[in-house]
């Protein structure tokens, strides 16, 4: 049995992944969702009656949720084709504006829950399979205002590329998603105690044009997935300019 595994399936970019597939990936049997919102979850059962899903409602901070999906894995031995790690959080505000319990649930959300899932997963991935992982454009340079979030997303950025290139004899294949601003849910739990910085409001994303641009890099053997000319430009000045110089912007 061919499945494709996504987090963050119940809102934004992890829920358009989910479609994307419902879509375009024909050759799959299951589509496996998790997240915490069993009910947004369930309507993407409504949504495409002819795709089989198997939704699990878990808390990835709670890594006693995973048994189930653990279990299921077990039971079944599926051919993982697609992992796509979207669950993820950010809180916008300088390090002493925000809390320490939601930074350190941050970084166990968006880097050790994405290094689990990826150890779960890859036992059951096989020849030409694809992990997509959500990084940010946060990952290029450190963001003051933003500085755990980008942090995070720098661990998945590296942890990416580095995985891509282990995995290569196994022709599993690693791509870094790595979009600047995009329009979903994200800016409701980000903009806690501080709001968003109006150029980011400017150059918002659509989501469904994002995760397009990620399955056809990955198909096409990408390893950094950056959507737009805007991101693009600034992922250049992030490789050529010292960040010393360009941090100085940022704040
Ligand atoms: N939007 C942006 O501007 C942007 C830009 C670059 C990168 N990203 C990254 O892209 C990824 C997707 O974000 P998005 O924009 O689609 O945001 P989103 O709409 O807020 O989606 C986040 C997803 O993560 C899930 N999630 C949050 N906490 C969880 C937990 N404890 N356990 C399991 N799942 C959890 C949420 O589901 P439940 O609430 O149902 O659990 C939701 O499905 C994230 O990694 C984000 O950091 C976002």
């Amino acid at each position: 049995m061919k499945i494709a595994l996504v987090t963050g399936a119940s809102s934004g970019m992890g829920k358009e992944a989910a479609c994307f597939l419902a879509e375009h990936a024909k050759k799959l049997d299951e589509i496996w969702l998790v997240a915490r919102r069993k009910e947004e979850m369930q309507k993407l059962e409504k949504q495409y009656p002819d795709v089989k899903f198997r939704i699990f409602a878990m808390d990835l901070l709670q890594e006693v949720d995973e048994d189930e999906l653990i279990l299921a894995l077990n039971v079944t031995k599926p051919k993982i084709k697609y992992l796509v790690n979207a669950s993820g959080f950010g809180k916008i505000g300088s390090f002493r504006e925000t809390s320490e319990k939601n930074n350190t649930n941050m970084v166990r959300l968006n880097c050790e829950a994405l290094t689990r899932m990826t150890y779960i997963a890859l036992p059951y991935m096989p020849q030409d399979s694809y992990i997509l992982q959500f990084a940010s454009s946060a990952a290029f340079v450190p963001q003051p205002g933003f500085s755990v979030y980008a942090a995070s997303k720098s661990y998945v950025l590296s942890l990416s590329l580095a995985l891509n290139q282990e995995l290569k004899a196994r022709k599993i294949h690693v791509t870094a998603i790595c979009p600047g601003p995009v329009k979903t849910e994200f800016f409701d739990v980000a903009q806690e105690k501080a709001e968003i910085k109006l150029y980011k409001k400017l150059v918002m994303a659509n989501p469904k044009k994002v995760v397009k641009k990620a399955f056809l890099d990955a198909k096409k053997g990408k390893t950094v997935s950056v959507y737009g000319g805007t991101m693009k430009a600034f992922r250049c000045l992030c490789k050529v300019l010292p960040h010393q110089f360009i941090l100085k912007f940022i704040k």
